[in-house]
């Protein structure tokens, strides 16, 4: 099974670059932040608080979640796929994504996810520390938070740059200070430094160090 984990912060370039790289190399691609995502629209469509742990634990178990491959998302058999990038999942999300139990079980899909499909390219914020520490390649991304909050305040044009940029920072704060599997460099990752780099390079990077690692004795 070949498992490419791709992490780092939003903003950093990790969806594009992960589904390129996917692309080259003939593996399924996994975001696993719109999982995330779902498990938090799922809580705010049946009237559940984010921060209801046992609750929305239990969602997570019991929820039907269909990723599809040209990324749309299904949420209890109802398209999902904007309202997950929508402004009051992204504020739910935080919390449901440091919930314990979500996260046990969201690990559990996707390994079942690469398992099934004889690998993938995995982006989010622990696959390389947590969910796959031995992929076969952990690359962490990473960029300035003034270019981070560019490239999402272009993604996101009914926000403001400043409130872009606002939520950006709480969002990094609570990845990298939660308790259970918080945003962090896997170990032998390689850190990419996307600020300057064009989508094509930051590929090209990652797939000369798949290159150099299959070469390797
Ligand atoms: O990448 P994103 O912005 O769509 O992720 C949404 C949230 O989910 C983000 O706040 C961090 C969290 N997340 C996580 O905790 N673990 C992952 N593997 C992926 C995302």
């Amino acid at each position: 099974m070949r498992v490419i984990a791709i992490d780092g912060p939003a903003g950093s370039g990790k969806s594009t670059v992960a589904k390129a790289v996917a692309g080259r190399i003939g593996l399924p691609y996994l975001d696993t932040g719109a999982m995330y995502r779902s498990v938090a629209f799922a809580a705010l469509r049946r009237g559940v608080d984010p921060a209801d742990e046992a609750k929305v634990a239990e969602i997570a178990r019991t929820f039907e979640l269909g990723m599809g491959d040209d990324g749309t998302v299904r949420v209890d058999g109802v398209d999902a796929t904007i309202e997950i990038r929508g402004p009051e999942v992204t504020r739910a999300v935080s919390i449901v994504a440091a919930n314990s139990g979500v996260r046990a079980e969201m690990r559990d899909r996707q390994r079942a996810f690469a398992k099934a499909r004889g690998g993938a390219v995995m982006e989010g914020r622990d696959i390389g520390t947590v969910v796959f520490p031995d992929a076969e390649l952990k690359v962490y991304l990473d960029a300035d938070p003034e270019v981070r909050a560019a490239r999402r305040s272009k993604e996101v044009t009914e926000l403001s740059y400043a409130t872009v940029a606002a939520d950006l920072a709480r969002r990094d704060a609570l990845d990298q200070g939660r308790a259970d599997s918080p945003l962090a460099v896997a170990d032998g990752a390689l850190i990419i430094d996307t600020s300057g780099l064009s989508v094509e390079e930051i590929v090209d990077r990652v797939t000369d160090a798949l290159d150099a690692g299959s070469e390797a004795p």
